[in-house]
């Protein structure tokens, strides 16, 4: 999956937001006032506390899954000042992928609801924002209230009532919820998909399904177990894999996973926690499907484009080495930077995420891969930054 800088203007608007965050954590924790985009020392000692034991029980020992974490107005706080940001920064990661605005969205397991934020700096009318825990909801109905939004709110429990509002939306999307559901079961690929699937019956008409989960190996393969049910009931992917309609051959493989990652710029706010913590967070990482509802019609790529999901390596016989993953599945494709030519140059430049076209290549011996030679032809078709 590819690599790409978050897009400036969602940095610009994330920046935006940072001051109402802010002023709405201080409201609900102690009504005192203070700097306007960044923490006092003792507010970021407690918020950074918050952070840590977040950060280890949701991505670390996961102790805190399915736990109602967000009930606790420290770790809510955390939540709201540090993993928000994060949250909304993937969120516009990802919409930029859709090919129209979403111009009504629902937002499930919204916690305090950084995607539907995101959702409106991307040109939303309305959010539904949706979640178990009423702190979290009463935070994002104080945000967009704040940024003068329309909102509506609702108590949903993914587990308990899954039914959803009665309307029907152009986007439906959970961000990093599913992983949090049944995470103990053996079949929880199985129970989220059937979670999933009502969705579909509840989009307005080109409308889609956005699924954004953390790039942990196990919450990433998960989500692609889910991704491959979804293609296997005839649901068109439309980002990012172009292999749309076949399953995911990473999944095949034990222990391989495929994610996004992008370059951030920093707020203030999170490089300073980012600083305290000591965390050597240096891009942002997930996993992420987007899925059209209703056009069933099949997606047929070329078979020599293939989507860079590796970063480079350099073999032992000193070939530059990217897998690639095209309609056909994953390949590893490699160069000799001494057969480099100027029609296949551009290979040695390559980036994960980069889809590129490749012609004239040599399959290698046993059909495990593709060699460039002074004949093939490398050209690259979209790079995201
Ligand atoms: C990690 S937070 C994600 C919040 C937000 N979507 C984001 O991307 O930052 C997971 C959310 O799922 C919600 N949730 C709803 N039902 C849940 C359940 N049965 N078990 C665990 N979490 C649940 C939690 O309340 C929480 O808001």
């Amino acid at each position: 999956m590819p690599i790409m800088n978050a897009p400036q203007n969602a940095s610009n608007d994330l920046s935006r937001w940072i001051p109402l965050l802010l002023q709405i954590w201080r409201k609900a924790r102690h009504n005192k006032s203070g700097p306007r985009e960044q923490l006092t020392a003792s507010e970021a000692s407690e918020v950074s506390q918050g952070v840590q034991y977040l950060s280890q029980g949701l991505t670390r020992d996961r102790a805190l899954i399915g736990e109602r974490y967000l009930s606790d107005t420290v770790l809510l706080g955390a939540y709201l000042l540090y993993f928000w940001p994060l949250s909304y920064l993937q969120a516009r990661e990802i919409f930029r992928h859709l090919p129209s605005t979403p111009r009504s969205v629902l937002d499930l397991g919204s916690g305090p609801g950084p995607l539907g934020a995101a959702a409106f700096d991307e040109g939303a009318k309305t959010v539904t924002f949706t979640d178990r825990s009423l702190p979290a909801l009463k935070l994002a109905m104080e945000l967009a209230k704040a940024a003068g939004k329309n909102a509506e709110f609702q108590n949903w429990d993914p587990i308990k009532h899954p039914l959803l509002p009665r309307a029907k939306y152009d986007c439906i999307a959970a961000e990093h919820l599913l992983n949090e559901l049944w995470d103990d079961f053996s079949n929880r690929v199985e129970k989220r998909t059937e979670l999933v699937l009502p969705w579909f019956e509840r989009l307005k008409s080109g409308g889609h399904v956005v699924l954004i989960e953390p790039a942990l190996t196990t919450t990433s393969r998960d989500l692609m177990g889910v991704r491959d049910h979804l293609v296997q009931q005839g649901y068109r992917l439309i980002y990012p894999c172009l292999c749309t309609q076949t399953p995911c051959p990473a999944l095949a493989k034990p222990e391989e996973t495929c994610h996004l990652e992008q370059t951030w710029n920093l707020p203030p706010l999170i490089r300073d926690l980012v600083r305290r913590l000591d965390f050597k967070k240096k891009t942002l990482k997930m996993t992420a499907f987007v899925f059209s509802g209703t056009d069933s019609t099949p997606l047929t790529l070329p078979a020599e484009l293939f989507r860079i999901v590796s970063d480079p390596l350099l073999s032992k016989n000193k070939r530059i080495r990217l897998i690639g993953c095209s309609q056909s599945g994953r390949l590893s494709l490699a160069l000799k930077p001494e057969l480099a030519t100027p029609e296949n140059r551009i290979f040695l430049t390559l980036k994960r995420g980069d889809v590129v076209r490749i012609l004239h290549a040599s399959p290698r011996e046993g059909g495990s891969g593709l060699d460039l030679l002074p004949g093939s032809v490398v050209e690259l078709i979209s790079r995201i930054d």
